[in-house]
């Protein structure tokens, strides 16, 4: 890989320890993955926050690389283990909540915004299109990719903290125009109007068809920032797509035109079978939203059917600390808490370490249908948040 002299005075220690080791990590994978060069990057956006998730042996690393560290660029943090402020309100203990403060210090030590969230687009870490950048979270990789048309791999921790540290990131995959062309072309036969499920169901749907091919998807009329929100986690979870192309909706022009013979069609049994696929119909005693983080748009249409309510079972809103506050301004946050539910703000229900405190949980993310299946053990409803809520309500 060709280096700039500055680049590799910063592969030398000249930029000090921390970016010294993230040169090192970022030539590392380059030359693994053929890249001919390293290009600069102006947003990262850093998975792998929760201490269950990282341990003891991540919570050294970065307390290593913080004692000289310091980002170059916009870097945020996927959601953490924890609500930063109201853990005990969740049931987090407090040896956890140590550990999980001290991942966040280091982090803020080298300069990154602690808003922890797998929405950093909601909350101002937003690149425009074709901006190189090194996000990490699932998600939002595929969001910025597919809406936002900027250019990222899907990161790993490290990798993004090494962007983070250095402003840059090889240049491989995804950053290139060749990379990004559509590989398949799915043609959507069905309605598509039963708000978020369905469009999480067509996530599962094509992400069990074509994995992680990148699609060309037709046949969609129109698609609310939420509804492609959380499309793009249920793609990303069910076939790993970190992109995918919807006709007349999704800015990559260019990719329209390259997409090959291959032709999948989703119907409308396909979407109800899904649905049913997500479903146990069991008994629940978790409700849960917000996977990806809630929006303010899902925030005040959850307090208009919360209103003057009393939840029955545990209701967690996981959701961006500073989308809670424009909630409390609007007083959206107090009609929501004063009916009991509770909001989850820098966690979810997936990062929390909640294995065993719950049997079943309903919720309208088909992400988080997936890893409370497989990281939690929990059966699953799954229903749109109308429906949510009537259980939460149910005694
Ligand atoms: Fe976000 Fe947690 Fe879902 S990180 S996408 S709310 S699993």
């Amino acid at each position: 890989m060709k280096l700039t002299r500055e680049e590799r005075e910063m592969l030398a220690g000249k930029g000090g320890n921390a970016v010294k080791k993230s040169m090192g990590i970022l030539v590392a994978l380059g030359e693994i993955y053929g890249a001919e060069k390293l290009i600069d990057v102006t947003s990262v956006q850093i998975a792998g926050v929760s201490y269950d998730n990282l341990g003891d042996a991540g919570l050294e690393f970065l307390a290593e690389m913080a004692k000289d560290g310091k980002v170059k660029v916009l870097t945020t943090l996927n959601p953490a283990g924890m609500d930063l402020e109201n853990w005990q309100q969740l049931g987090i203990s407090p040896e956890f909540a140590e550990k999980q403060k001290l991942v966040i210090e280091a982090f803020r030590k080298m300069g990154v915004v602690t808003t922890c969230t797998c929405t950093p687009y909601f909350i101002g870490n937003s690149p425009h299109f074709g901006e190189h950048i090194a996000w990490s979270e699932s998600s939002a990789v595929a969001f910025s990719n597919s809406v936002l048309g900027a250019r990222t791999n899907r990161e790993g921790g490290p990798s993004a903290l090494a962007a983070a540290l250095t402003g840059k990131t090889p240049a491989y995959g995804l950053h290139l125009d060749n990379n990004r062309k559509a590989e398949v072309v799915v043609e959507v036969k069905a309605e598509m109007d039963e708000e978020l499920v369905d469009f999480g169901a067509l996530g599962k749907v094509i992400g069990d068809k074509i994995k992680n091919k990148i699609p060309l998807i037709t046949g969609i009329k129109k698609a609310s920032v939420d509804e492609l929100k959380t499309f793009s986690a249920s793609i990303a979870t069910y076939g790993g797509t970190a992109l995918y192309h919807i006709e007349g909706i999704t800015p990559d022009k260019t990719s329209a035109t390259n997409a090959p013979g291959t032709r999948v069609v989703v119907s409308q049994e396909d979407i109800e079978r899904a649905k049913k696929e997500m479903d146990d119909d069991s008994e629940v005693d978790l409700v849960s939203v917000g996977c990806p983080h809630c929006s303010l748009q899902e925030i005040q249409k959850l307090a208009e059917l919360l209103a003057g309510k009393k939840v029955k079972k545990e209701f967690w809103v996981c959701v961006a600390r500073p989308i809670k506050k424009i909630a409390e301004q609007m007083g959206y946050a107090k009609t929501i808490e004063d009916s009991g539910a509770k909001f989850a703000c820098d966690t979810c229900m997936v990062v929390a370490p909640i294995k065993g405190r719950f049997t079943g949980m309903a919720t309208n993310s088909a992400k988080s249908v997936y890893y409370a299946r497989s990281k939690n053990q929990f059966k699953t409803v799954y229903r749109n948040m109308e429906k949510c809520v009537e259980i939460a309500l149910k005694g």
